[in-house]
């Protein structure tokens, strides 16, 4: 369960059983997918298990677009691998996907947003990171226009959608940070 959190044109809330032709609609189109790190979904067979899997999961949202009720992309929290192992400190690593017919009109960084909010304040993490393929350009501004701090290009150090490794650009934000940005 997730608790749902609103922004101006967006609803970020649980995954439903009946979200499953949305979810296909975007998830299916080769422009989302790789960008992120996964396969297009084949048909909506595919798009069942991983709905499926998206039910089960913590901290991950649906994005609808207020305006037609739409599931439009989703975005998540989740296991910080790279700092598992540092016990004391709560940190999360941010994830998120939009449909194509949905990009360049700040959804993304709406969405980010608010999630930041809650990372920040309802969970009170200490750290948030998330990171990019480096030709992500789109991805790049996102997370820059959401203040996260570049902290450099780790080679080979993600499986690419073909199972290939690939380097990521990794970026954190401290809390900090964020309270400093948002006048908190
Ligand atoms: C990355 C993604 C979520 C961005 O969503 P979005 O809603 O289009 O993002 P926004 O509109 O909030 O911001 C995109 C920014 O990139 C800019 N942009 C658009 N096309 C661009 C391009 N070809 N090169 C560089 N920047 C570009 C936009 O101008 C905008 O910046 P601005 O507001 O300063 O003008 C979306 O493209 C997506 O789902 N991609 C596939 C999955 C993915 O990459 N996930 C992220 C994995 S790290």
């Amino acid at each position: 369960m997730v608790a749902t959190v609103e922004t101006e044109r967006l609803i970020l809330r649980e995954f439903r059983f009946d979200d499953v032709k949305d979810l296909y609609e975007y998830a299916s189109n080769p422009n989302v997918g790789p960008n992120a790190g996964w396969t297009p979904h084949k048909n909506i067979q595919e798009s069942e298990s991983v709905l499926n899997m998206f039910m089960r999961a913590d901290n991950l949202w649906a994005i609808v677009y207020k305006e037609n009720h739409k599931v439009i992309g989703s975005i998540g929290l989740h296991d910080d691998i790279l700092r598992s192992q540092i016990k004391d400190l709560k940190t999360r690593c941010l994830g998120y996907a939009l449909s194509y017919d949905y990009w360049g009109m700040g959804i993304a960084t709406e969405a980010v947003k608010a999630i930041q909010e809650y990372a920040f304040n309802v969970m009170k993490l200490d750290l948030l990171s998330v990171d990019h393929y480096p030709h992500n350009s789109r991805s790049m501004k996102v997370i820059e226009k959401c203040g996260f701090k570049r902290e450099g290009t780790l080679r080979k150090a993600r499986l690419s959608y073909r199972n290939e490794p690939v380097d990521i650009v990794t970026y954190s934000l401290l809390k900090e940070e964020w309270k400093e940005l948002n006048g908190r």
